[in-house]
């Protein structure tokens, strides 16, 4: 089936719809309402079926084409998948089904590993992102003789829902994940995950000085402003709406710290129907 935009007035304010698995993609929520003060946002996480980063790349993309069939319903000029498992296995899928722009986060995510001088970049995401070799391939596609090294931490993702953002035993699950990596001699580590830039403190203490941290939330931010999603247009208030397909109290909290704002129009949603 394909969807289109709806309504495309030339002076519409643009609405941006962005989904993750939970509540890793307020990330990437974050930095692009810091470029795009002006554009309405509308989130989608869907707990319910959180963690996406352990399914079969079927499962994966037939959730992300729900997610962004119910974002599509919503009059969305534009869609960011603030997902790297999704993005991973499902942007092809979505950028056909779909008549918007469709940015992911791998690509974008990639070039600003290359652009801080990565040549032996350490990769973590969930199993299934590095089972895809996204980054690889969006990484020598952009520089050809880089170096790549990947690992999955699966553990990362249910931490920082606990909200075990800076916790001594996320430090030591790090150290179990991350020392190989380290002991290879990886100058950059690329958080291949919306939920790992929580964890950035530790996972920086882990890795010490020389190792530059990337993540695809800044670099995302500006290729939807690059595409126009982020253009100032005039009057009205931003408003951010969120839709989740379990809410919990937990997610509001950690959500309102994380954003560094209320929370206010949040509404549960059944994707299955
Ligand atoms: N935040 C998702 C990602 O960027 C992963 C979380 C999950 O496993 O559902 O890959």
């Amino acid at each position: 089936m394909e969807y289109s935009a709806g309504d495309s007035m030339k002076n519409k304010r643009k609405k941006i719809g962005i989904f993750d698995s939970g509540i890793g993609g307020i990330t990437v929520l974050k930095e692009i309402l810091s470029l795009a003060p002006d554009a309405d946002m509308v989130y989608l996480g869907d707990c319910a079926r959180l963690p996406y980063g352990t399914k079969s790349p079927k499962t994966i993309i037939r959730y992300s084409l729900q997610c962004a069939g119910f974002l599509v319903s919503k009059d969305i000029d534009m869609l960011v998948v603030a997902c790297n498992t999704a993005s991973s296995h499902a942007l092809p899928a979505l950028q056909e089904a779909f008549r918007i722009p469709v940015v992911g986060v791998v690509a974008s995510g990639s070039k600003a590993a290359i652009d801080a001088g990565g040549r032996r970049i350490g990769v973590i995401g969930t199993p299934s992102t590095i089972r895809s070799r996204a980054y690889d391939t969006a990484l020598r596609a952009i520089s050809p003789d880089v170096q790549v090294l990947s690992k999955a931490c699966p553990l990362f993702v249910p931490l920082v829902e606990e909200g075990w953002c800076d916790d001594a035993v996320t430090e030591q699950v790090a150290h179990r994940y991350l020392d190989d990596l380290l002991h290879e001699g990886i100058d950059t580590l690329l958080l291949g995950c919306t939920h790992y830039p929580l964890l950035k403190g530790v996972i920086s203490r882990v890795a010490g000085n020389g190792v530059c941290i990337v993540d695809s939330a800044v670099s995302t931010a500006r290729a939807v402003a690059e595409l126009g999603g982020a253009r100032r247009s005039p009057g009205g208030e931003q408003s951010v709406v969120y839709y989740l397909s379990d809410i919990s109290e937990r997610f509001i909290e950690l959500g309102e710290i994380f954003l560094g704002r209320k929370m206010k129009d949040v509404y549960e949603v059944d994707l299955c129907v």
